[in-house]
């Protein structure tokens, strides 16, 4: 409660004094103190300066409900979802899967400043440094059945790169079957998880991690190339922009799908299909896999083309691209 309430007035990078934090938040200046240290668990870069205070060692833009909500409108959002923007969580994921336990209908959304157990795909860790990316979770009930739903990854994986056009940014692929790549580095991932029966509706929950500005130190533990949004649109991008159109987007396109299914969607897939007429190695299971990536089908497999001739279809799987081949 309280370190939220101290980021809020930091956040302008300018600098505060211990007494006056202490009089805004009610507390004595050694629990500001106190209070200071606890965020460095938040990895927030604060100065200290004896006779200053403290301060931000940048502004940050915080996300802001009433904003999004009023660029939504705008945007024309076709549904109107509960918006929750949540200062800390573990997953907002797993927030939105708990929450589909509690809310039987209705679609939600769930923004983050900060994740602690960010969740990627193949139970990997999503890095979530505070402030500096997009963490965004979409539960969307859906009159489509669980085996209709084989190739939403690919559908929201549109909808992301859509909302990223919309934003300025230009020359990004999508790499089988849901990362976001600028210039051969990723720039957002897509992880769904699904509840619900396997004949009834079901409730999806769509996570989109976006890179945006992303410091270096807090990306050291990432082991693949990445790219922040602002590097590559060149500006700094306001992250409450870029969550409403994120979430107009997917939605508008989800509702898109219902009625078009992913035939709707293939044409506008492939333009910016990275793998397409390229050598790949996919990874099944534990075994690798050469092959020719010749695009996907109209259920969303990839598919690949071997020596043999022989052309199979994947519905899961690692794929990289092999050069030089
Ligand atoms: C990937 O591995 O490429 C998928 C990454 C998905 C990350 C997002 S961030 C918002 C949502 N909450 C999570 O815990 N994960 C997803």
């Amino acid at each position: 409660m309280y370190h939220a309430t101290l980021v809020r007035i930091l956040a302008d990078g300018k600098f505060y004094s211990g007494a006056t934090l202490g009089a805004r938040l009610g507390i004595s200046r050694t629990a500001v103190w106190n209070h200071i240290q606890a965020l460095a668990r938040y990895q927030l870069d604060i100065h200290a300066v004896r006779g200053k205070g403290y301060r931000l060692a940048s502004p940050i833009e915080l996300l802001d409900r009433r904003i999004i909500l009023d660029r939504l409108e705008d945007l024309s959002c076709a549904i109107s979802p509960e918006l929750d923007v949540l200062f800390d969580v573990d997953s907002t994921n797993r927030y939105l899967l708990e929450k589909s336990k509690v809310m039987t209908s209705g679609h939600a959304v769930c923004l983050a400043e900060y994740q602690y157990s960010g969740r990627g795909r193949w139970g990997r860790t999503w890095v979530s440094p505070f402030g500096s990316n997009l963490y965004c979770s979409l539960l969307w009930r859906s009159s489509l059945a669980l085996s209709a739903l084989s190739c939403l990854g690919l559908v929201v994986g549109v909808a992301v790169a859509r909302a990223l056009s919309e934003i300025g940014l230009t020359d990004h692929r999508l790499k089988w079957p849901n990362d976001l790549i600028w210039q051969g580095k990723k720039l957002a991932g897509i992880l769904i998880e699904a509840t619900g029966e396997v004949s009834g509706p079901v409730s999806v929950v769509i996570g989109v991690g976006v890179n945006v500005n992303m410091s270096m130190s807090a990306a050291r533990d990432i082991d693949q190339p990445w790219v922040n949004l602002s590097e590559a649109v060149n500006r700094k991008v306001s992250r409450n922009t870029l969550s409403a159109l994120m979430i107009a987007n997917i939605f508008n396109t989800l509702l898109q799908f219902e009625t078009q299914g992913f035939d709707g969607f293939r044409e506008e897939w492939h333009a910016i299909d990275l793998l397409k007429n390229k050598s790949v190695v996919l990874r099944v299971g534990e075994e690798n896999v050469n092959g020719y990536a010749l695009g996907v089908d109209h259920q969303g497999a990839l598919l690949v083309r071997f020596d043999s001739g022989e052309v199979k279809r994947y519905f899961s799987g690692e794929v990289s691209v092999r050069y030089g081949v």
